[in-house]
């Protein structure tokens, strides 16, 4: 099940190893949470995932409207198709009706990416996080913090299975095939840049968070070039504050990106800043510095290590300071997220119990 950009690179690696395994059907849901060619149809080309055997195509709306639509349509592939698994990642509106439509149809439900928290419920994603970690059966959890939350909130241990996390899997396979691949849109891997995303909720739908924002990138552009490819929330918002124009003329905007394209970018990027949850961990797998334009995240062992420096998205000289003190600090990498297995690792565990 997936519907979200995340989404897509997380279930490739499942989804690669479900493949692997003789005697074994996976269907594949998308929601069309996403639907942008840039935002979905070349993730599914890149990474050789197989074409959804369905595409519900809710596109965009509401919080209640978007899951709404979901959990009808997903309650009726669910019944036509009854799997003896349905699988679900991340924390997206697409995550909940997943977990909801199946939980509803006493369908067992995995859930990737398991137990992460920002202990802030005003994140729509938190919700989903907490909804799907509490109704599901099995919770794969990243890392020793994510199996640590699912414990003090009581989930049963034996409902939780330490993978590592499925987005170091992606970042292995995939960084083998781009060895020799140019930076897109002409940019120059010998002249440092600032690698920037910026898409979440809190920070694009605050027009003054998001001025505070601009105006930290703009600071930051006039020392080192800054590369933005931009999400199309993110896009919408900033035409919406009437400043996309200057915006262009100082930042190096492009479209989203392709997943190898992302990949590229990060590791030959001197910083990267962003709000992004993927990113904050590809930073980290690249041995790239991360500041995040948030005042918290759900991979703190990032910040503990000292590879990710949160910074408040109301305070732009804070978040322009903080960039640029970071540029070219490299960062070392290391073992929080596993060993590049976890796909793997839940395929096993899904086939061992699977009735
Ligand atoms: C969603 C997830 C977020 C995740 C992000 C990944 C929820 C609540 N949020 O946020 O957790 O980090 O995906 O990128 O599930 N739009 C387009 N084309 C598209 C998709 C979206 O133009 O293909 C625009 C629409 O104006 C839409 C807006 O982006 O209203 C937001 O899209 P939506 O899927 O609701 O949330 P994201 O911000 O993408
Ligand atoms: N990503 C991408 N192209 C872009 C921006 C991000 O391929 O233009 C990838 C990124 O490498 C990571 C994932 O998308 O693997 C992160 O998704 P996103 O930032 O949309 O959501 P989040 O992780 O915050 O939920």
């Amino acid at each position: 099940m997936v519907g979200a950009r995340p989404q897509f690179i997380k279930a490739a690696m499942v989804s690669r190893a479900l493949r692997s395994r003789d005697g074994v059907r996976e269907v594949l849901v998308h929601t069309g949470q996403h639907y942008d060619a840039a935002m979905s149809a070349v993730f599914f080309e890149e990474l050789k995932i197989p074409q959804p055997d369905y595409n519900l195509e809710v596109g965009s709306a509401s919080h209640g409207a978007q899951t709404g639509r979901m959990l009808a349509d997903l309650e009726r592939v669910i019944q036509a198709e009854r799997p003896q698994w349905v699988v679900v990642h991340g924390d997206t509106n697409s995550t909940l009706a997943g977990t909801l439509a199946a939980a509803k149809l006493h369908m067992r439900v995995a859930h990737v990416e398991a137990g992460l928290r920002s202990f802030n419920r005003a994140m729509p994603e938190e919700v989903n996080r907490v909804v799907a970690d509490h109704v599901s059966d099995v919770l794969f959890a990243p890392t020793d913090i994510a199996e640590a939350n699912l414990k003090a909130e009581g989930i049963a241990p034996q409902k939780i299975v330490r993978t590592g996390d499925v987005m170091l899997d992606a970042f292995q396979f995939y960084s083998a095939l781009i060895a020799d691949k140019p930076l897109p849109a002409g940019v120059d891997p010998s002249t440092p840049y600032v690698l920037a995303t910026v898409h979440r909720a809190e920070n694009t739908d605050d027009p003054a968070r998001l001025r505070a924002i601009l105006d930290a990138l703009l600071a930051v552009a006039k020392q080192v070039p800054l590369v933005f490819p931009i999400h199309p929330r993110t896009r919408k918002a900033i035409e919406q504050l009437g400043r996309q124009e200057h915006i262009a003329a100082q930042l190096r905007l492009l479209p989203p990106v392709g997943y190898l394209d992302m990949l590229n970018l990060e590791r030959h990027a001197a910083v990267i800043a962003t709000d992004s949850g993927g990113v904050q961990k590809e930073a980290y797998f690249s041995g790239v510095p991360c500041v995040t334009l948030r005042t918290e995240t759900e991979w703190v062992e990032l910040v503990e290590c000292g590879a990710n420096t949160l910074v408040s998205p109301d305070d732009s000289q804070a978040m322009a300071q903080t960039i640029c003190k970071r540029v070219g600090q490299r960062v070392a990498t290391g073992s929080l997220y596993g060993d590049g297995r976890a796909g793997a690792r839940i395929v096993d565990y899904l086939l061992a119990s699977a009735k």
